[in-house]
């Protein structure tokens, strides 16, 4: 009999983690590996920010915070989502989390049961088919393609709904795709669960300030689901706050209520500290973030065009986000140098190993033929990465 229980046997590790240690290893033997696994952007924190934080272990913020968060952070994250998304939130409709990751898993148990159906279109953010199998639902896939840019459309989507479903959850800006979806794409969703009332969509709205073309819409903003609407955002990516771990979702009353009672057993109010930090983060002008959007775009733009002659990869140009999702279907089922190829997992291996460049199969998000790459990384690495997968798939 197995010590570790059957729930969390069930549970894969994140292939992202897998193949970022992996490269880890191999650079602490000695091996020239360029690493372009994790998305986290490689910016420092806005100075700003970081002296909100000093200022806050100076002034003593070092007891238990309210476990939803400060009264003063669930407002500017109000403020927030009605200056950036015209979405109106009470500040107690909001629960402040250790990163989005947590607010994801608070609301899946916050209403799923054993058995319960939750929709994700495939490809989707590693975490998310796990976190479903943890609170014992079930996920169900709709699958896409690089040709429809890897999105949904509400047919697909309306066939999808059975009795059991009880959400769906997806992220635009998308990871791993870069995609997002457009108003009229989102309004055609928003219709289709509309006449679903028990359904929820979760919408994980992380990368909503990495977007190049067109500006952000949440989901929520259609009236006729934002009271089955949980909209996830936080820190992590767009103040490049990844180590800080706040998150939040904004919710109808009784799924915000729910959320506090699974967070106040779970994990108590986030850190204090990162939370006073992210008062004066959420104040600022968007616009200050913007010389990061420049970056992630310009590196984007080099990115593809190098791609473009990389042998055997299908690239879209992605409008958001930090990542290339290739469909790279052309080696599967060849045998390079004597390595078999049965998925995008065994490519990714491949790569790490010949051309020492790492990213992550695509098997864990939904999408065996394709891979991801990020691109927060510095354009010099990015300009050799590209060159060092071009020479050794050329040869195939
Ligand atoms: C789509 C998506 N959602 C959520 C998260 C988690 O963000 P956080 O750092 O706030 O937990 C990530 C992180 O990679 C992500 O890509």
């Amino acid at each position: 009999m197995s010590k570790i229980s059957d729930r969390l046997n069930r549970l894969s590790y994140s292939q992202t983690f897998v193949m970022s240690n992996k490269a880890r290893e191999m650079k602490a033997a000695g091996i020239d590996v360029i690493s372009l696994t994790l998305g986290e952007p490689d910016f420092d924190v806005p100075q700003k920010i970081k002296q909100a934080a000093f200022d806050a272990i100076n002034e003593n913020y070092s007891h238990y915070s309210p476990v939803p968060g400060f009264p003063e952070l669930r407002q500017a994250i109000s403020d927030k989502l009605k200056r950036d998304n015209h979405l109106n939130y009470k500040p107690t409709q909001i629960c402040v989390s250790n990163g989005a990751k947590q607010s994801i898993i608070n609301v899946l148990s916050a209403i799923i049961n054993d058995g319960d159906e939750v929709i994700l279109p495939a490809p989707y953010w590693v975490s998310y088919d796990e976190m479903v199998k943890l609170v014992g639902g079930t996920s169900v896939f709709i699958e896409t393609s690089i040709d429809t840019e890897f999105k949904i459309t509400a047919e697909q989507l309306e066939k999808t709904i059975t009795p059991k479903t009880k959400a769906l959850l997806y992220s635009s800006p998308c990871n791993p795709s870069g995609s997002f979806y457009t108003v009229e794409e989102l309004e055609a969703i928003a219709n289709v669960i509309a006449k679903y009332p028990e359904i929820t969509i979760i919408s994980d709205e992380i990368y909503e300030f990495i977007n190049y073309e067109g500006k952000h819409v949440s989901i929520a903003s259609f009236p006729q689901v934002y009271e089955q609407t949980a909209v996830i955002n936080g820190m992590s990516k767009a103040y490049a706050m990844t180590g800080w771990r706040i998150g939040y979702s904004a919710c109808p009353d009784w799924l915000a209520k729910a959320c506090d009672k699974v967070q106040g057993q779970m994990t108590s109010g986030a850190n204090t500290v990162a939370q006073r930090a992210s008062i004066t983060a959420l104040e600022m002008d968007p616009s200050e973030l913007k010389f990061m959007i420049d970056e992630f775009h310009k590196r984007r733009d080099i990115v593809f065009d190098l791609m473009k002659d990389i042998k055997g990869f299908k690239c879209n140009l992605p409008k958001s986000a930090f990542y290339f999702f290739p469909d790279i279907s052309y080696f599967i089922g060849k045998n390079l140098n004597g390595t078999e190829i049965k998925d995008s997992d065994d490519f990714a291996m491949f790569l790490l190993e010949n051309a020492k460049v790492a990213c992550v199969g695509g098997v864990s998000f939904g999408s065996p033929e394709c891979i991801r790459f990020s691109y927060a990384a510095s354009e010099a690495e990015l300009r050799e990465a590209m060159k060092r997968m071009k020479d050794c798939l050329g040869q195939f």
